[in-house]
């Protein structure tokens, strides 16, 4: 199986959880990258049976609404049952690094929100340690460097993104050098310095049920 077709099946193993876990007109949480396109579009096979839906990124918006699928703002919103994403690496204990697609400060929002978050995965993202793949940190422009400096300070080495703006008006630094044993000790202390928006690590939420498409099926993993 090719990479695409796993991230596939993971897709729709998460569209089916969705239809058995959540009512008729409900709203759906639907993250960003390229797992996740595969749950917008089929998302788009039901979207007659959803309320809408909330995007954590304006690329997903787009794809969404190029469904003809209803997208609502998060502030619109009071009850999200399930939060459905991607993400970069992820630990059997579920926790994640995300924000390889830039857009981990709306993933941590609508993830926050979202009873509960399914990560959708092909098999390369399980690892048992975090930190191979470089941990993305959204970071106020004007603070890049002094959070750099930080950054440095607690073993990391930082790299700007350079070209690229996030959703928010943001850069981003993507920090190598890290193996992560302590995620949610380090999203801790990563949040704590004046300038970061938001840090990749999904420690302190993780995700609640990961859905790992391995060329023998789809693997579950409970939180
Ligand atoms: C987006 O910012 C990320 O958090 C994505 O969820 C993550 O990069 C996974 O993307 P793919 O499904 O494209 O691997």
């Amino acid at each position: 199986m090719t990479q695409d077709e796993l991230k596939k099946a993971a897709a729709a193993a998460a569209l089916r959880h969705v239809l058995d876990h959540t009512a008729t007109g409900a709203i759906i949480g639907v993250g960003t990258g390229s797992t996740a396109n595969f749950f917008i579009d089929a998302l788009a096979t039901v979207k007659d049976r959803i309320g809408g839906t909330v995007a954590s990124s304006e690329a997903s918006r787009q794809r969404l609404e190029g469904h003809g699928i209803r997208v609502l703002e998060l502030n619109e919103v009071t009850e999200l049952p399930v939060y459905v994403d991607g993400a970069d690496e992820i630990t059997p204990r579920l926790e994640m690094i995300k924000g390889g697609g830039a857009a981990l400060t709306r993933e941590k929002i609508v993830s926050a929100v979202a009873r509960t978050f399914v990560c959708v995965c092909d098999a390369s993202k399980l690892v048992p340690v975090l930190g191979k793949f470089p941990l993305p940190v959204e970071v106020i422009p004007m603070a890049r460097a002094y959070v750099a400096r930080e950054i440095v300070k607690l073993g990391g080495q930082p790299r700007w993104r350079e070209g690229v703006v996030t959703d928010n008006g943001n850069d981003i630094l993507d920090v190598h050098g890290w193996s992560i044993t302590d995620p949610a000790g380090l999203e801790q202390r990563l949040d704590q310095i004046v300038g970061v928006v938001t840090n990749g690590l999904f420690a302190a939420r993780g995700a609640d049920l990961l859905l790992l498409a391995t060329p023998e099926g789809v693997r579950e993993y409970r939180n």
